[in-house]
């Protein structure tokens, strides 16, 4: 008996087909996404609205056949819940307070008992109910280095200032990834209480680091979030998808132990499917600016993706967020591409 093809993937079952969502799926991308948006006035209240925030997480479901949901939030929930105040200006990208010593690290605050963080699992709850019978639904977290990257630049950078703490050693940086590293559990813990089937921690620039800070900063708080998650909810699969990690993906193996790895466009899904043998699946990772062109080349590039790893070990995704560009149609053809491609090889 097949189960939901997602979570048997993660669990290393045989899945009645390949599992397919893609990052960013809900977003600007969808004319339906622009409207609820407008009506919640601005990004923030969408993600703190449950009722809205609902809908958007299950617009693209409605128009594509995936086999996930993601919570639609952001990673930058978790500092905003922590008192930092958060804004999405138009077309600028986050502004947040900063965080730059020791003194504004003990200011942050406890993450469970946050309004902010409960809307959000409020709108976990509300998915779940409505989520269709195959669909799994996704919980996220941002990793700790890129959340605090973001907490101590104020925004959007080249991490400079994150990267002079971390190779300081500084010990007011220490003292906030290992904040971040509690919340992060707390917030996840959280999210698979209210409903959420399988996790997933968004460590954008966890290619940052050199080797020598990276375990210190990098894989080792992550180690510690996918541990803290499975000592609470030890039935539940945690997806870390580090970008630009390139081969020390493998590293990232060893310490977490995650039930899949998220893999980047720039490294090849194939290399390390064959690396990482039955230890986890490999989910990926199509280039998101294949979808901008051509429907011919769209789908090409799906199947080129679909056919370097068997759907027993893969969950078909992007290997970075949709782009805004990027048009509803082309994205309906790769699901279907991907779909025929698996049902000639059956
Ligand atoms: O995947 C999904 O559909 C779930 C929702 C989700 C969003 N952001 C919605 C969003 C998820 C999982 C994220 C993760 C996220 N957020 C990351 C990690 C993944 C990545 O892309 O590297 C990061 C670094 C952020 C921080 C963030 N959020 C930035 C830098 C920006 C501004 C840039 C932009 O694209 O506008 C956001 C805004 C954001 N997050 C939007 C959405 C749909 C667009 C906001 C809008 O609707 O105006």
């Amino acid at each position: 008996m097949h189960g939901k093809p997602l979570l048997d993937v993660l669990a290393g079952r045989k899945p009645s087909r390949r599992p397919m969502w893609f990052m960013r799926q809900a977003g600007r991308y969808l004319p339906e996404y622009r409207q609820v948006r407008e009506q919640a006035g601005s990004f923030l209240s969408l993600c703190y609205s449950p009722e809205l925030a609902a809908e958007v997480t299950l617009q693209p479901l409605r128009r594509f056949d995936l086999d996930a949901a993601i919570l639609f939030a952001d990673i930058l929930v978790v500092p905003d819940a922590m008192g930092l105040s958060l804004d999405f200006t138009e077309g600028e990208g986050p502004r947040l307070e900063t965080v730059r010593d020791l003194r504004d690290v003990e200011r942050l605050c406890e993450i469970r008992r946050s309004d902010k963080a409960k809307r959000v699992c409020e709108t976990v709850g509300r998915v779940r109910s409505d989520l269709p019978e195959k669909v799994g639904l996704i919980g996220f977290c941002g990793g700790p280095w890129t959340v605090a990257s973001y907490m101590v630049e104020g925004g959007s950078s080249d991490r400079r200032l994150a990267k002079l703490a971390a190779f300081g050693r500084e010990s007011w940086f220490r003292a906030l990834i290992d904040r971040l590293v509690s919340a992060s559990i707390d917030y996840l813990a959280m999210q698979i209480e209210a409903g959420a089937e399988a996790v997933q921690i968004f460590d954008s620039w966890a290619g940052d680091l050199p080797e020598g800070v990276r375990e210190e900063f990098v894989v080792g708080p992550l180690a510690q979030v996918v541990d803290g998650v499975r000592r609470l909810h030890p039935g539940t699969p945690v997806i870390v998808f580090g970008r630009g990690l390139g081969v020390d993906h493998l590293e990232v193996m060893v310490s977490c132990r995650p039930a899949a790895l998220g893999i980047e466009t720039e490294q090849s899904l194939r290399w390390i499917y064959d690396a990482v043998g039955d230890q986890c699946a490999v989910q990926g990772n199509l280039d998101p600016v294949a979808l901008l062109g051509s429907v011919e080349v769209a789908r090409a590039e799906a199947c080129r993706v679909t056919s370097s790893v068997p759907m027993e070990r893969h969950i078909f995704n992007l290997g970075h967020g949709i782009r805004q560009e990027t048009r509803p149609e082309v994205l309906a053809e790769v699901v279907a591409a991907v779909r025929r491609w698996d049902a000639g090889k059956v």
